[in-house]
C-alpha cells in the first residue's frame, strides 16, 4: 500500500462515499445499534467492501461510546477453524456484551468441511455479529448466504466520488478545479482503487509541474568579450 493510499484511507463513516441509498440504510441500521444482523457485503474488487465493513463496526462502537473491539480475519490466511473458534472466544465484548467479527474474502474457503464449520460458528456464537465480504457470492453455499443480510456493493460513480476526491487533492496541497479532478476520475474504470491510483499520479504530476515552474531560470550570461591587446 502506498503512503498516499494510507494517508487517505477512510477511517470513519464520514470518509466513506456510499453509492446508493441501500448502503446508507444499512449504515444507519448498524451504527444506531438497531440491528445486529450478520451482513454479507459482496461486489467486485475495489468497490470498498472491506473499508465499509471496518467503518461500520467502528461506527457501531462510536455510537455505543465504546472502544473498538473488532477482530479482523482474512480468510486467505485462516485455514484452521480451531484457531477461528479460539479467536472468536478471545474477542473482548463491548459494554453491551457484543462482539464483532469481520471475516474478509470468505470465498477463499474452498474446503466444504470448513464452510460447514463456519455455519456452525455463526449459529452458535453467542452475542457475536459477523460481517463477511466476498468478490464471488456465487461461490458461497446457500446456507452461508441465508445466515446473513446480503448487500451488493458498487463503487461510487465519478460524480459521487468527486467531492471526496477534491478533499484528497486539497489535503495533498494541490490546486485543481473540480473539472480537472472529475476528468481524472473519469479516465479509467470506476472503482475506488483506480480512483485513488489516478489521483496519486495526478498529484504527483501537478507537484512536479509546480516545481519546474518555481525553479529560477538559468540566467543568460553573455560570453566574455575577447579583448585585443
Ligand atoms: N471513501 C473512500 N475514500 C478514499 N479511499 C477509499 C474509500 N473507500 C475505499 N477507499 C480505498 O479504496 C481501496 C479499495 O477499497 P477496499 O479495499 O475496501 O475495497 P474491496 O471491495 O474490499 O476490494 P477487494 O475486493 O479487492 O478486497 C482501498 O485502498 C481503500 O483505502
Ligand atoms: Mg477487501
Amino acid at each position: 500500500m502506498s503512503d498516499f493510499i494510507k494517508r487517505h484511507q477512510p477511517k470513519t463513516v464520514d470518509d466513506l462515499v456510499l453509492s446508493n441509498i441501500t448502503q446508507m440504510v444499512i449504515f444507519n441500521m448498524i451504527s444506531s445499534g438497531v440491528s445486529n444482523a450478520n451482513l454479507l457485503l459482496y461486489g467486485a474488487n475495489g468497490t470498498g467492501k472491506t473499508s465499509l465493513a471496518r467503518a461500520l463496526i467502528a461506527g457501531y462502537f462510536e455510537a455505543h461510546n465504546d472502544n473498538d473491539m473488532c477482530e479482523y480475519i482474512n480468510m486467505t490466511k485462516m485455514k484452521d477453524f480451531n484457531k477461528l473458534r479460539n479467536t472468536i472466544g478471545l474477542v473482548p465484548r463491548n459494554v453491551s456484551g457484543r462482539r464483532w467479527l469481520l471475516i474478509d474474502e470468505v470465498e477463499k474457503i474452498t474446503n466444504r468441511h470448513l464452510l460447514d464449520e463456519l455455519h456452525d460458528i455463526i449459529d452458535n456464537s453467542y452475542n457475536c455479529s459477523f460481517i463477511l465480504t466476498t468478490n464471488n457470492k456465487g461461490a458461497l453455499p446457500g446456507g452461508l448466504i441465508s445466515r446473513c443480510q446480503a448487500i451488493g456493493i458498487e463503487a461510487p460513480s465519478p460524480d459521487q466520488f468527486l467531492s471526496r476526491a477534491q478533499e484528497i487533492v486539497i489535503a495533498e496541497g494541490i490546486e485543481a478545479t473540480a473539472a480537472d479532478v472529475l476528468a481524472v476520475l473519469q479516465q479509467g474504470a470506476a472503482d475506488l482503487r483506480g480512483y485513488l491510483f489516478r489521483l496519486e499520479m495526478f498529484c504527483l504530476s501537478r507537484r512536479m509541474a509546480q516545481r519546474t515552474v518555481s525553479v529560477p531560470a538559468v540566467p543568460h550570461t553573455t560570453p566574455p568579450q575577447k579583448t585585443t591587446p
